[in-house]
């Protein structure tokens, strides 16, 4: 059998999706009318022999409970539960550490899911590639910008057999630019045994383990050395620096290459692109979520049955309306996320922005970021010779006063808005 995990990280992760994140976790917060992790499972969900899901991180136990409730209500042939590991235990560590959950049942593999990107998780395709070339790993990949690969997971791959030759983590020179998605099948006989390798290895040369970055993890790493029970160390663990490259070394490691929308979602910004994706998926396969098209709403457009959009008001393409939201006479928006309780009046304009729960839009203002190239990876542009926000973020209850513009912006919660604003960040 199959099961799957969704990484989530923790509180300590998502800071660059500040403001946002303040008041909701990263993989809570909607785009299309759906938390970010919904978006994954539901992926999950459409394979049929997946029945045990797992969502594994270091929020507070109490912060997946309702997505848990209803999902299962949406899904009850899947068994879905949130795995709290006691502190970062990295992306390898934390699966090591709940393996006897993950291999009850003896499931021969497992999907591994990174919750903080967007794409079309082609995970059928990925198992049809795994079962062909009888794989121990399978990993999506995608192709990006020279200039952008370094910032992710590089992967060497052999075109004609799909064989992951080499695979380097954020590389500093440039070395492939088919980037490493997020998204893996493993084989639980092989991906245990190879984090074991990598714990033990560890055990025996520490010093060159070690990451400067997390000092209190390096002493219970000693802690725990000390101890010398060989496996339970609160150690950091890897799949990408530590797991990977020996999975390219077992040559049973294979790349699935879409060519389907991809993009990761760490800024507050990038929920902007991530929103029309999804929003763009959910109409090409004519999902009856969406608002119907006419004369004022430019397809694809999400509104909250809850919401209320006044007839005259232009919304799209790419706009998700939040619950109990009201849009004004007059309003455009245009790929933009209108967060729950929001309020736009009469006239106002909204573009590539994000409006903060509660937040309030006078009457004419205008609240707009600027677009980025499609593909290029970025939320920054430059701007007369300086980078600024391309997105402009509303935190929680920010109130924008009537005619005021703001441009580039990104406001905390909280804040008044009473005059013109452009390229600033507002604390
Ligand atoms: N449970 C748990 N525990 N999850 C974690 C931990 C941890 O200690 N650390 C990170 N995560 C989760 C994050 O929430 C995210 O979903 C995923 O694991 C990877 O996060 P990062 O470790 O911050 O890596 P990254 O996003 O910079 O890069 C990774 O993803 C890229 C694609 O988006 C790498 O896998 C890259 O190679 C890849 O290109
Ligand atoms: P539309 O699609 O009709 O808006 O025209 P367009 O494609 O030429 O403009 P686009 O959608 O690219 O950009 C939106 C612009 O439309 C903004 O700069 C607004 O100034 C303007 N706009 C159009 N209709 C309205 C409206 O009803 N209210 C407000 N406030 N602005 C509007």
């Amino acid at each position: 059998s199959t099961k799957a995990v969704i990484l989530v990280g923790g509180p300590s992760r998502g800071t660059r999706f500040r403001p946002l994140s303040l008041d909701v976790p990263k993989p809570l917060f909607d785009v299309a009318g759906h938390p970010i992790i919904e978006h994954c499972f539901r992926a999950i969900a459409k394979i049929p022999e997946i029945k045990e899901v797992f969502i594994i991180g270091y929020y507070d136990e109490t912060v997946f409970r309702d997505f848990i409730k209803d999902s299962s209500k949406s899904f009850p042939h899947i068994r879905l539960s949130y795995l709290r590991e006691y502190t970062a235990l990295g992306t390898a560590g934390g699966l090591y550490h709940f393996r006897d959950a993950i291999l009850k049942g003896k499931p021969d593999r497992f999907f591994v899911l990174n919750a903080d990107v967007c794409c079309s998780f082609p995970l059928d395709q990925m198992l049809k590639l795994f079962e062909e070339k009888n794989a121990e790993a399978v990993i999506l990949g995608t192709r990006v910008s020279n200039e952008a690969a370094s910032n992710f997971g590089c992967i060497v791959t052999d075109a004609h057999t799909k064989r992951v030759l080499h695979y380097v983590e954020k590389p500093e020179s440039h070395i492939s630019n088919l980037i490493n998605c997020g998204v893996y099948l493993f084989s639980t006989e092989a991906l245990f045994p190879s984090i074991r390798t990598a714990i033990k290895r560890r055990t025996e040369r520490p010093r060159l383990y070690s990451y400067p970055s997390s000092d209190n993890l390096e002493s219970s790493f000693y802690e725990a050395a000390a101890d010398d029970d060989g496996e339970e160390q609160n150690e950091v663990i890897r799949l990408e620096q530590d797991i990977l490259a020996d999975l390219a070394d077992s040559r049973q490691f294979f790349v699935l290459e879409t060519k389907d929308f991809w993009r990761q979602i760490k800024t507050a910004g990038s929920a902007v692109p991530a929103n029309a994706l999804y929003l763009m998926k959910a109409f090409q396969s004519q999902s009856e979520e969406l608002a119907t098209p006419s004369a004022n709403i430019i397809p694809p457009v999400f509104i909250h049955p809850t919401a209320t959009v006044d007839p005259t008001a232009k919304l799209g393409p790419n706009v998700s309306i939040g619950p109990r939201a009201v849009i004004g006479p007059g309003v455009r928006v245009k790929e933009s996320i209108v967060l729950e309780d929001a309020e736009i009046k009469h006239d106002a304009c909204v573009l590539y922005s994000i409006v903060g729960w509660n937040s309030r839009i006078g009457a004419w203002a205008r609240v707009e970021g600027t677009p980025t190239p499609v593909n290029s990876h970025q939320t920054s542009i430059v701007k007369n010779g300086v980078k600024v926000q391309s997105v402009t973020i509303l935190g929680k209850e920010c109130g924008v006063g009537d005619e005021v513009r703001v441009q580039n912006c990104v406001c905390l919660p909280y804040k008044e808005l009473k005059r013109d604003v452009a390229n600033e960040v507002i604390m």
